[in-house]
């Protein structure tokens, strides 16, 4: 397993490209399923995330080709052969579910393996079978799979009432009623601009929605869907995580192709704690206003609150804030497990379940750590990048799910770290 390795440096400056969105392209590519006609992606992110949904949905009899070294995903599932997500594949990730929505709409029936639990909690998809039962269809959950059928008419519009907010299943929901008979309803809808970006997709395949991005998404079913090319939106946690660089580190750095809107929430919270963002005309700089930034409270919400992917990056800056900051983790049951490994660099954190007390330190100290999950790696890394001496970040396949080119990015704004490839 390869580690990274990265030395506490001075102030960055330069710029770093921000790449398609990871949580968008994988729901977008899932929906290729609904039609038999080719759908064409540009701008995807070349990682590993998005090469296990190649896999998945080539196990399905789709096609899928990677071109211009994978920045454009060519996708045609005009024969589906098999109705089959298996649990080798699902198991590695669990945006898997995602297929499950697109092949009842298609193909009447589908059978996907239960995804498990990861790191960061149990990850239920309760929701997401709640919602396609709504539209008529019938769950049987036997041997870690859901086998999943459709009415034999097909699926049926009916009124989805999400009782807690989940992007997955609002996806899930949102796909499969593009091809349901009438009219359907998702209330308490998730509003994330992946959400916002998969309906584009659709209505671009002759789906019709109306309300994406709000809480209540209305979708009159059609006959069929067809083939369209769609270029995937900008990933904001890549953003918000390559944001943080210059204000742990000092320096400026332009984040190529990053939006305001995507990370107004995260925005506000820098601004609070003394970080100026600023748009250009390739996209946002960022600097520290003077000196040390100050300690600020977080409570992770569903967008467009502060996003639970960029919490523990926070983190990482709060362990050098002035103050204490209090981060409540509010998303997920078990999403504080980089704490253990900044506590190791020095740094002051007191976890009490779902809150989080960090007071920050002057300076942290370079440590060996371990990755334990995607978003707690590059936190781990963005510490390093300001400590004192060497951090040695171990088992980074985490990281290789959600960013792609990390030692190159950071490099080229003066960071000095370098990947290793252990034994
Ligand atoms: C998506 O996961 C993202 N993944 C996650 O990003 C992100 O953290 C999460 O949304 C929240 O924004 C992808 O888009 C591939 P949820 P998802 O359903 O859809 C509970 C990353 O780092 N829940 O919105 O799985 C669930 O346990 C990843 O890129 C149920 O109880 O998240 C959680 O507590 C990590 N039953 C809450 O809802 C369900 O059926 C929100 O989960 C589904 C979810």
């Amino acid at each position: 397993m390869d580690s990274i390795l990265v030395t506490g440096n001075g102030p960055l400056n330069g710029q770093i490209p921000i790449a398609g969105a990871k949580n968008a392209c994988l729901t977008l590519m899932p929906a290729t399923l609904l039609s038999d006609e080719p759908l064409t992606l540009t701008n995807a992110p070349r990682l590993s995330d998005i090469r296990t949904m190649s896999d998945l949905l080539r196990s399905l009899g789709a096609e899928v080709s990677s071109l211009q070294h994978g920045k454009v995903l060519a996708m045609s599932s005009h024969d589906l052969s098999n109705l089959r997500a298996d649990y080798d594949i699902v198991r590695k990730m669990r945006a898997s579910i995602l297929v499950l929505g697109p092949l009842l709409a298609r193909a009447g029936q589908a059978e996907v393996s239960l995804p498990g639990g990861c790191a960061i909690g149990a990850r239920p998809v309760d929701l997401h079978l709640r919602a396609l039962e709504a539209l008529g269809a019938e769950m049987d959950l036997r041997d870690g799979y859901v086998h999943a059928k459709a009415p034999a008419g097909g699926l049926r519009g009916g009124v989805i009432d999400f009782p807690l907010v989940s992007v997955g299943a609002t996806e899930n929901a949102l796909m499969a009623a593009t091809l349901a008979k009438g009219t359907t309803v998702i209330r308490n809808a998730a509003r994330e601009p992946e959400i916002v970006d998969l309906a584009r997709c659709l209505r671009k395949m002759g789906a019709q929605i109306e309300g994406e991005g709000e809480a209540e998404i209305t979708v009159e079913g059609v006959d069929r869907l067809h083939g369209a090319t769609h270029q995937v939106v900008t990933d904001r946690i890549e953003l918000g995580t390559y944001m943080l660089a210059p204000v742990i580190c000092g320096g400026e750095v332009e984040l190529l192709g990053g939006q305001m809107e995507l990370v107004r929430s995260f925005v506000e919270k820098l601004d609070e704690a003394g970080v100026e963002v600023s748009e250009s005309e390739a996209g946002l700089k960022v600097r520290r206003r003077n000196g040390r930034v100050r300690a600020v409270d977080v409570v992770t919400e569903p967008f467009p609150g502060f996003p639970t992917d960029l919490q523990a990056q926070m983190m990482a800056l709060m362990c050098t804030a002035e103050g204490t900051s209090v981060l409540e983790e509010k998303i997920f049951e078990n999403r504080f497990m980089h704490a253990p490994e900044l506590m190791r660099m020095g740094a002051k954190i007191d976890v009490q379940g779902g809150t989080a007390r960090v007071t920050g330190v002057e300076r942290l100290r370079g440590a060996p750590v371990m990755a334990t999950d995607l978003r707690a790696s590059v936190s781990l890394i963005l510490a390093g990048m300001a400590a004192e001496g060497e951090t040695r970040v171990s088992r980074v396949y985490h990281l290789d799910r959600g960013y792609e080119n990390v030692v190159e990015k950071l490099s080229a704004v003066g960071a000095k770290i370098e990947r290793i490839h252990d034994q």
